[in-house]
């Protein structure tokens, strides 16, 4: 697919059909998703992968406000990726001090990146996908185990659409966009 189509055409999808993903459409996403750009390099993002129906159900049902979409999202997904990171890396200097006053911001930024190229990457492949920050973080953190060393960013829908959402209204550049 063309790079501005596939920017132009990306929804966010809250609905999937029952087919499932294969390990090796997973992989390719994680494969293409790790060409993001990041902090000196430091690629922090990491993807856990989850199919298990019953986990899914948990996650929906104990991580989640009951009947919000992304309760309905999580059990009825596919995949549902948790993503990531690697702490203290990304915006850090060796010795363990902030680079820049933006601090530990930085991580933030490159789970952005690497999501969104995730995102797309997916949609290149006809899959669909939603981003999701909504949900109980600490304690989905420490129900799926996530190491000491990293940290649940946000959780990723993946699966095949079911439907074409509409294309929520964007901004014009006429406000996006000033020169000096
Ligand atoms: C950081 C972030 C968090 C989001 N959290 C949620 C969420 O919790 N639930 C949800 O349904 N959509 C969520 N979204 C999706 C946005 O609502 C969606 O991207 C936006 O409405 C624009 O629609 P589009 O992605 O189809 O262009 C999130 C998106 C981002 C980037």
């Amino acid at each position: 697919m063309e790079v501005q189509t596939c920017i132009l055409t990306r929804r966010s999808h809250r609905k999937f059909t029952a087919e499932p993903v294969s390990r090796e459409e997973v992989e390719k996403l994680v494969s293409l998703a790790a060409y993001a750009p990041s902090w000196k390099n430091s690629q922090i993002s990491r993807y856990l992968a989850i199919t298990d129906a019953q986990v899914k159900k948990e996650i929906s049902e104990r991580f989640c406000p009951p009947g919000t979409n992304n309760a309905f999202i999580i059990s009825t997904c596919p995949v549902l990726i948790a993503q990531t990171f690697v702490k203290d890396r990304s915006g850090f200097e060796r010795d363990g001090s902030y680079t820049t006053d933006r601090g530990a911001g930085w991580q933030y930024y490159d789970c952005g990146i690497a999501a969104q190229t995730f995102c797309l990457a997916a949609h290149d492949m006809g899959l669909s996908t939603v981003i999701m920050g909504v949900f109980d973080r600490r304690g989905l953190q420490a129900y799926l185990e996530i190491p000491e060393e990293q940290e649940l960013m946000a959780l990723i829908a993946l699966g095949r659409p079911a439907g074409e959402p509409a294309a929520p209204k964007r901004k014009g550049t006429d406000e996006l966009l000033t020169w000096r």
